[in-house]
């Protein structure tokens, strides 16, 4: 498996537990108060999986190794996904400061929270299709052979690292206990293709 096919198949789960956050803020703005441990461990998952696993082995290894081999650091496309990292962190700060309040009811932390969540999850999925769809292939075009290898190397070190903290089982099981909980499709991680989607039969991919 490629690095960036190895990135794609996160980005599955990641977008599962943005469906599983719409659907909380959905039923918090029904009910009047959000779901305080479903809102923690959609954080977890986001601070965790998303950001501190997922976006620094793009950070550390594959943006920097894109610039390496010509693409600026200060503008284009990997300048532009870094900024959608940032940007995202500071939703993410909102959601986690409005949280308490947002439990209790209280009116405008439940608004900042939801308004937060939904900014941050129209971002990411955005950010994750322009990542599938032209970044990744973009990287592919200008690697070679012995940069697939090294960043192959670097890759599994940090999978190494991050099993045996017990990462990626952790935060698999807390996705698809949230999909189970909001009724949310489960995604088939060991399906997943080339194109990113599921076996869908019309890519051939
Ligand atoms: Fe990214
Ligand atoms: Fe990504």
């Amino acid at each position: 498996m490629s690095p960036t096919q190895m990135l794609m198949i996160e980005h599955r789960l990641i977008e599962q537990v943005l469906n599983c956050a719409v659907e909380m803020c959905r039923r918090a703005k029904t009910e009047g108060s959000l779901n305080k441990v479903n809102a923690e461990k959609i954080l977890d998952f986001i601070v965790n999986f998303s950001d501190r696993y997922h976006h620094s082995k793009e950070e550390t290894h594959l943006f920097r190794m894109m610039e390496e081999r010509g693409f600026s650091p200060y503008q284009g496309p990997t300048a532009v996904m870094r900024q959608e990292h940032d940007l995202g962190r500071g939703y993410v700060k909102q959601m986690s400061d409005s949280l308490k309040g947002a439990a209790t009811g209280e009116k405008n932390s439940l608004v900042n929270f939801v308004e937060n969540a939904y900014n941050f999850v129209e971002m990411l999925r955005a950010h994750i299709q322009k990542e599938d769809t032209k970044l990744y292939p973009m990287a592919n075009n200008v690697f070679g052979h012995e940069d697939q290898i090294e960043l192959t190397a670097a890759f599994n070190e940090v999978e190494e690292r991050e099993t045996a903290l017990g990462t990626q089982t952790k935060y698999l099981a807390l996705a698809n206990e949230l999909a189970d909980f909001y009724g949310v499709h489960k995604v088939d991680l060991k399906n997943v293709q080339d194109c990113g989607s599921e076996v869908c039969g019309g890519c051939g991919g």
